[in-house]
């Protein structure tokens, strides 16, 4: 099957192209839709090296030049920053052109209702609108939230290396359930979504396990052995930093906006509830729970346990390696994850 990414060199889209790579049965073969001025980039020349074929792809270039780099293509995926989903709607046109057999929009996020509750979501529909508008068939699959970015850091500072800056702190009263995966996770259930004709035309949530924020927090104080100060924030001061926010309307590539972002995964995942099988169900999508029973999927307490025995990894460490003129992005990416 060929399959073409794009936002391969991304934290998603990496652990989607290994996946792929690393399957046997079936076979994929690769081609990574690469913006021009990344073409020279360490990150897509590694992607070289494992056997991956870039293709330069400019998606404000002419439709007809990424129409003819998707003739016989199955599969497109868009991995893409979530602030820029908007710039795939030349690249859905053009896979409709071609004759692309499924398209994946870049949702890869959290369950929540179409519109109103996350403004990237509320972009991400709008790409998901214009791709039913076209008649091209496709599947959407969420992930719940990953494991790290949801590990909060310990006194003594010894996990400080894998954690982020915004799992610090717990929204409203912390007992809210919510889907978590283990990033490492999406790129196997992404090549058993994309072969299976049960998906098509569906949303999907691929999930590891649910837990509530006062879960992780119990978890990873009895396997640290360290007391962690819990700082609640009510369900009020989240509503109005995103009202505060909100009224700025800020542009989709500002920090402001990814600060808004955060704060809405925080307050639709831990205060509203909205990212669970259970509300998944209600929205109609599948869940990989239903479809996949025998996935072996890597539990959040083995991931604890790895990140406390020092064999973590933060992710977007690959960013650290962007020139200067990215920092503003990078430092977003890093600390926030949108
Ligand atoms: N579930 C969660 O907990 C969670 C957490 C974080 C993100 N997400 C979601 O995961 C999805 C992917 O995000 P990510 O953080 O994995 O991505 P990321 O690491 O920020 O990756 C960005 C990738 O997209 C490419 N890219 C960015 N803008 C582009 C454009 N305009 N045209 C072409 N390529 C572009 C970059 O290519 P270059 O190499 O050319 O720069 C890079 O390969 C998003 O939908 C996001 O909302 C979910």
């Amino acid at each position: 099957m060929k399959v073409a990414i794009i936002g391969a060199t991304g934290q998603t889209g990496s652990v989607i192209v290994q996946a792929l790579l690393e399957s046997t049965a079936p076979t994929f073969e690769v081609i990574a839709l690469t913006r021009p001025s990344s073409l020279q980039k360490p990150t897509v020349l590694e992607l070289q090296r494992k056997g991956v074929k870039i293709v330069s792809a400019d998606l404000g270039g002419p439709q007809s030049a990424l129409t003819e780099t998707l003739v016989g293509v199955d599969v497109v995926i868009s991995a893409i920053y979530g602030g820029s989903v908007m710039d795939e709607i030349p690249l859905i046109n053009a896979s409709k052109t071609a004759g692309v057999k499924r398209y994946l929009p870049c949702f890869f996020a959290t369950v929540a209702a179409p519109k109103g509750a996350l403004c990237l979501r509320d972009m991400k529909e709008d790409v998901l609108n214009h791709i039913k508008n076209i008649y091209l068939p496709f599947t959407v699959v969420d992930v719940g939230w990953w494991y790290q970015v949801n590990l909060p850091k310990l006194p003594s500072g010894r996990i400080d290396y894998a954690a982020m800056e915004t799992a610090d702190g717990i929204a409203g009263d912390g007992n809210v359930p919510f889907a978590l995966t283990d990033v490492r996770d999406i790129g196997s259930y992404v090549a058993r979504i994309i072969t299976d004709s049960r998906t098509l035309n569906q949303m999907v949530l691929a999930y590891n396990e649910v837990l509530s924020q006062n879960q992780i927090y119990d978890l990873l104080e009895r396997l640290s052995g360290e007391k962690l100060e819990r700082k609640y924030v009510p369900a009020e001061a989240i509503e109005a930093s995103i009202a505060e926010i909100e009224a700025t309307s800020p542009s989709p590539d500002s920090m402001e906006f990814v600060t808004l972002a955060q704060y809405q995964y925080w307050y639709s995942c831990c205060v509203r509830g909205d990212n669970t099988p259970e509300y998944a169900a209600y929205l109609g999508y599948l869940t990989t729970m239903e479809l996949y029973p025998d996935f072996e999927w890597r539990g959040f307490k083995s991931y604890v346990q790895e990140v406390l025995d020092g064999n973590g990894k933060r992710v977007y460490e690959h960013l650290k390696d962007l020139p200067a003129a990215s920092t503003d992005k990078k430092a977003s990416a890093m600390d926030t994850a949108v």
